[in-house]
């Protein structure tokens, strides 16, 4: 078991990695002090395969549970469901102190990051993330959201969990097309910010697809790491460094969009949207054609799409406008310098863009 910690003063809080260590939830849970009652936002695949032994923890360690379902759909993910939840929790807080459990992946994360931050104000909450992108990225900084129909993500808080619970015993449960998707926010870290990560990759191909639990536990440590460094010194994405964690989402954003949400997964989309920066480093000069080629190696080796298929340019283009990180039609961009080495660059032209998205063509 390791731990990383979010520095941010009054509210840091720890991540917890290991494997199979549900057992020790109630332990930190209590020490924590949020309360007496949980209020556990999770999906009916997830209490069913998870829940008994869940609740046996919780109970064990004296803690009131209940259960709120929601459906394993990003259309969770909205200010409907978030006031069904809200009701169903306020009518749940009758007697004692109530926190919110996050147990599942992004979509429940968000949500219930989101209801946590505006129920009374604002109560506690944990994360239990039980996806790899989850693990590494969704369950840490504290970016709450649900979606509207103009756009992803477009109404929340930025609200920090308590704590956050990564068992990588869960990832057992992902199907492959599940772990490429957190693969693709993995590799974004060793591009941005560990070369070692990146090297440690390039050779652990196979026991990632088995699954080795010392080798996820390393991975989800080493990203929890980085993302935990950068939150900490910039929580609130105002001083160009979170914004780094933004590598391939430009356009991976503008592709997902494009698509309709239908056609790329988030991990596919930010695996072609990484390919793209990397292509617009190399047109800007900044970064050898080794590098290039070895970051589309590692993509491609961990089963992401290199080439968009049935997405018009001009549609991607269009897309790329509406990216909530805009102001006006100024764009912004991360790109790299090398492997380890990110910056944001601002105005880049419509042409080079084209020619980096005809890149993936
Ligand atoms: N997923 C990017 C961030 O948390 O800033």
């Amino acid at each position: 078991m390791s731990i990383v910690k979010v520095d941010l003063g009054k509210r840091s809080y720890s991540i917890i990695i290991g494997y199979a260590i549900l057992s020790q939830l109630g332990v930190h849970l209590k020490r924590l002090n949020m309360g007496t009652d949980a209020f556990i936002i999770t999906n009916s695949f997830l209490k069913k395969k998870y829940g008994a032994r869940l609740l046996q923890v919780l109970s064990g360690a004296g803690f009131n549970c209940h259960f709120k379902l929601i459906a394993d759909s990003e259309k969770s993910k909205s200010m409907e469901t978030a006031g069904v939840v809200i009701k169903e929790l306020a009518k749940f807080d009758q007697k004692k102190k109530v926190f919110i459990i996050a147990f599942g992946g992004g979509v429940v994360g968000d949500l219930a990051g989101f209801v946590a931050s505006v129920y009374k104000r604002g109560i506690s909450y944990i994360q239990i993330p039980t996806t790899l992108l989850a693990q590494v990225d969704s369950a840490i900084g504290g970016k709450t959201a649900v979606d509207l129909d103009l756009g992803k993500n477009l109404v929340g808080a930025f609200y920090q969990p308590r704590l956050v619970f990564s068992d990588v015993s869960f990832l057992k449960s992902l199907d492959l097309t599940q772990i490429r998707c957190g693969m693709a926010e993995v590799i974004k870290y060793a591009v941005i910010k560990d070369q070692n990560l990146f090297r440690f990759l390039e050779n652990g191909y196979r026991q990632v697809k088995q699954r080795n639990p010392v080798v996820l536990q390393k991975i989800v440590h080493a990203c929890s790491r980085i993302k935990a460094d950068i939150v900490g010194r910039d929580e609130k994405e105002t001083l160009g460094l979170r914004s780094l964690l933004n590598f391939g989402h430009t356009i991976g954003h503008a592709i997902e969009a494009a698509g309709g949400y239908k056609g790329y997964s988030h991990g596919q989309a930010v695996g072609l949207g990484m390919l793209a920066a990397v292509d617009l480093s190399y047109k800007m000069g900044l970064v050898a054609r080794k590098s290039v080629l070895r970051i589309e190696n590692l993509i491609r080796l961990y089963g992401l799409p290199v080439k968009i298929k049935g997405v018009a340019v001009a549609k991607i283009i269009q897309a790329h406008y509406y990216d909530k990180k805009f102001s006006g039609r100024e764009n912004k961009f991360i790109l790299i310098s090398g492997i380890g080495r990110a910056k944001v660059v601002r105005n880049i032209g419509l042409d080079l863009i084209k020619e980096a998205l005809c890149r993936i063509i």
